[in-house]
């Protein structure tokens, strides 16, 4: 995935999908700053007021060959973020083939085929790279991100109970998983 393509949401805006390099870490913290002020960060692990990435290690975690962030833009401003980050790649044990991976689409910008695009990019990426399996986790109440990944394969594996507390209420999350070569 080194180069970028065009690709157009349901509602007709064309979108630039593109890796994330790390010369883009102002543009990845800006959109941070929209992401937790969006109403469905709520079910996300994203909150007003968290602290900002380091610099050094983003820039160095998006330019390692082990991991994808994938962006989409829309003219110069980052919009969505699909990203595999490869467990452990060193240890001979785990050998990276655990990819564990995200979406985040700002609201704006959702539900309109996009979230399901960055999906097959990074599944084309992980299957060319020797990735095994695709893991993420999901609240509980986050219904159309549950939507999202089993209607691309992934299965509800596990669940981790009383995991957070959003509007003093216990939620949980499910863990899901999508075995790349069988
Ligand atoms: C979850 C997310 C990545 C999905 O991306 P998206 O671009 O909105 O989803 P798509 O338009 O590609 O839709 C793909 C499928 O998701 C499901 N979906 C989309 N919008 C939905 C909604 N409002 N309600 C329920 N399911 C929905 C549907 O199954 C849809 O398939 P279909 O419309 O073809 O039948 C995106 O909405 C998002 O970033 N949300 C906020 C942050 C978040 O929750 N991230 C996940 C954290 S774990």
């Amino acid at each position: 995935m080194n180069r970028s393509i065009k690709f157009k949401l349901k509602n007709g805006k064309v979108v630039t999908i593109r890796r994330i390099r790390g010369t883009d870490y102002d543009a990845v913290m800006k959109f941070f700053d929209k992401v937790v002020r969006d109403p469905s960060a709520k079910y996300t692990s994203q909150y007003l007021g968290q602290p900002k990435k380091n610099k050094e290690s983003s820039m160095a975690m998006y330019d390692s060959p082990n991991n994808l962030f994938l962006g989409a833009w829309d003219g110069d401003k980052l919009i969505g973020e699909s990203t595999i980050i490869r467990v452990a790649p060193q240890n001979p044990k785990y050998r990276g083939l655990t990819g564990e991976t995200g979406t985040i689409i700002l609201d704006k910008y959702t539900s309109n085929g996009l979230g399901g695009k960055l999906k097959t990019i990074i599944e084309k990426w992980a299957c060319e790279n020797g990735v095994h399996k695709l893991y993420a986790e999901v609240m509980n109440k986050n219904i159309r991100s549950l939507n999202n990944l089993l209607k691309h394969g992934y299965e509800i594996v596990g669940i981790k109970r009383d995991a957070a507390i959003i509007d003093n209420e216990w939620v949980h999350i499910h863990i899901l998983e999508k075995i790349l070569d069988k």
